[in-house]
C-alpha cells in the first residue's frame, strides 16, 4: 500500500474541499440530509470544510450528452480532500451510461480500490433474523474495487442473431488482490479484529480465483495472531444468514462484494442505513450509501437518509474529524433506538424529518454519549 504524502494527503489540506454529487432519484433526497448533517458538524465542532456542489445527473446528461466535463475528474483528484455521492440510475438512461461513467469512473480512475462497507445493527429490532442482537451483527466487508468482473472487457458477437456470443472477462492481478487483503488485516489488526475471512468461487473459477486463496494465505502468514479462513460465497451468504456473529472482516472480490454487502445491508435493516467508503489512503476518497437511486420513491419522502448520514461519518473519520464523524453516527444510533425512524425501518417520519432531527442532534451533541 501506499504510504501518504503528508503534502497531498487530504487530512492535512485546508480548506478540506469536498464535492457533492447527489446523483439521480432518492440519491438527491438522501444527499440533501447528509448535508445538513455535515453543516451542523462544520458548525459544532469547526470542522475547515467547504462543500462544493456539482450538477452531474440524469438531467444533465440527457441535456449536454457528457456525464461529466472533460478535466473534471483530474480536478477532484487534485484539488478536492474528498467526494461525496447519493446514488446514480435513472430509467431514461436505460444502458446506465452516466452512472457508469461518474461512479465506476471515479472508482477506477481515481483508483479507489477500497469498497469499505461497514455491517452493524444499531437495535435489534431491525434484524430481520429471529433472535439476534446487536452484539451478532457488526462486521466489516472490505470490497476489492478497481478489479474482477466490473473492468468492461469482452463483447458481443453476432449481436442480436440466433448465434449470438456474449463474452465478459474477470482481471485480477497479484497486485490488485494483494492490496486489498492486505488492507483488511491491516484493519483488523487496528480494529481489535480476530478474524479475516477471504470468499471466492475458486472451486469453480480456477485460475482467477486460485490467485486469490494463494495471496491470502501468503499475506496471512504475516498477521499469525489473526485467524485466516475461507468461504466459498454461496456458503458465505448462507452463514451470513445463518450465524452472522462468526464475522469480523470479509475480504472479496468486486462483484461478490457488491452482492454480500446488500445481504449484509438488509442485516442491519435495509438498504437505507447502510453506509460505504471507497477509498485508496492518501489521495481523494469518495463516500457513499449502499443503495442505489430507487427511481420510484425520489421526492416521496420516503427514502431513508441514513445510509447516507453513516457514509459522511466514515468521510470525517477519514479527513481526521473523529469527534464529529462519531457525533454523526451517534446521532443516527439514538434515532434508530427512538423509533424515529423513516418506514423502512419502522417509523413514520419523511426524508427531511429524519434529516433534520440528526442535524439537531449533531448540533446540540444532544446525542453524543460522553
Ligand atoms: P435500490 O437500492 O435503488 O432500491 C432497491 C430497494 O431498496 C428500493 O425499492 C427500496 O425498497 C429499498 N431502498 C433502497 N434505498 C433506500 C433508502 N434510502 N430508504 C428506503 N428504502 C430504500 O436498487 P435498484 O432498485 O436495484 O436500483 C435502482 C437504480 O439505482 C438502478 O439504476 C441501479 O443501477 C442504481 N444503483 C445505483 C447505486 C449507486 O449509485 N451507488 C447503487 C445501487 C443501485
Ligand atoms: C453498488 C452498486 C453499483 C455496483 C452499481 C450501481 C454499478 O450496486 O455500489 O453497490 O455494482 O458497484
Ligand atoms: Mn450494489
Amino acid at each position: 500500500m501506499s504510504v501518504p504524502d503528508p503534502s497531498t494527503d487530504p487530512k492535512h489540506q485546508r480548506p478540506q474541499r469536498v464535492a457533492i454529487l447527489p446523483g439521480d432519484g432518492i440519491g438527491k433526497d438522501v444527499t440533501r440530509e447528509a448535508v445538513k448533517a455535515l453543516e451542523a458538524a462544520a458548525e459544532r465542532w469547526e470542522l475547515p470544510l467547504e462543500l462544493v456542489h456539482f450538477p452531474y445527473d440524469a438531467d444533465h446528461f440527457l441535456a449536454t450528452g457528457v456525464s461529466m466535463p472533460p478535466g473534471q475528474m483530474e480536478e477532484f483528484r487534485d484539488r478536492f480532500a474528498a467526494i461525496f455521492i447519493g446514488a446514480y440510475g435513472d430509467p431514461r438512461v436505460p444502458d446506465m451510461r452516466h452512472a457508469a461513467d461518474i461512479l465506476l469512473g471515479i472508482r477506477f480512475q481515481l483508483d479507489l480500490f477500497i469498497n469499505f462497507r461497514p455491517c452493524k445493527l444499531y437495535d435489534r429490532r431491525l434484524c430481520p433474523l429471529a433472535g439476534r442482537s446487536e452484539k451478532d451483527v457488526d462486521f466489516v466487508v472490505f470490497r476489492e474495487n478497481t478489479e474482477g468482473a466490473y473492468v468492461g472487457i469482452g463483447g458481443n458477437f453476432k449481436r442480436g442473431t440466433a448465434d449470438e456470443v456474449a463474452i465478459q472477462e474477470e482481471v485480477h492481478t497479484r497486485k490488485g488482490v494483494e492490496r486489498i487483503v492486505r488492507t483488511a488485516f491491516e484493519w483488523a489488526r487496528a480494529n481489535g479484529r480476530a478474524k479475516v475471512l477471504m470468499s471466492d468461487k475458486s472451486n469453480v473459477m480456477r485460475y482467477a480465483h486460485d490467485l486469490w486463496q494463494r495471496v491470502f494465505f501468503e499475506v496471512a502468514a504475516e498477521f499469525p495472531e489473526l485467524e485466516a479462513s475461507h468461504l466459498f460465497v454461496d456458503a458465505l451468504c448462507m452463514q451470513m444468514v445463518k450465524a452472522p456473529q462468526q464475522f469480523d472482516v470479509i475480504v472479496t472480490n468486486n462483484m461478490f462484494g457488491d452482492i454480500v454487502t446488500d445481504l449484509g445491508a438488509a442485516l442491519q435493516g435495509g438498504l437505507g442505513i447502510a453506509a460505504s467508503a471507497n477509498r485508496h489512503p492518501g489521495r481523494v476518497s469518495m463516500y457513499e450509501p449502499v443503495h442505489g437511486s430507487a427511481p420510484k420513491y425520489a421526492g416521496t419522502g420516503r427514502a431513508n437518509p441514513m445510509g447516507a448520514v453513516l457514509s459522511a461519518a466514515l468521510m470525517l473519520e477519514d479527513l481526521g474529524h473523529a469527534e464529529a464523524a462519531a457525533g454523526l453516527e451517534e446521532a443516527v444510533a439514538s434515532l434508530v433506538r427512538a423509533g424515529e425512524t423513516t418506514v423502512d425501518l419502522g417509523g413514520a417520519l419523511t426524508t427531511f424529518e429524519v434529516g433534520d432531527r440528526i442535524a439537531r442532534a449533531v448540533a446540540s451533541g444532544a446525542a453524543v454519549r460522553g
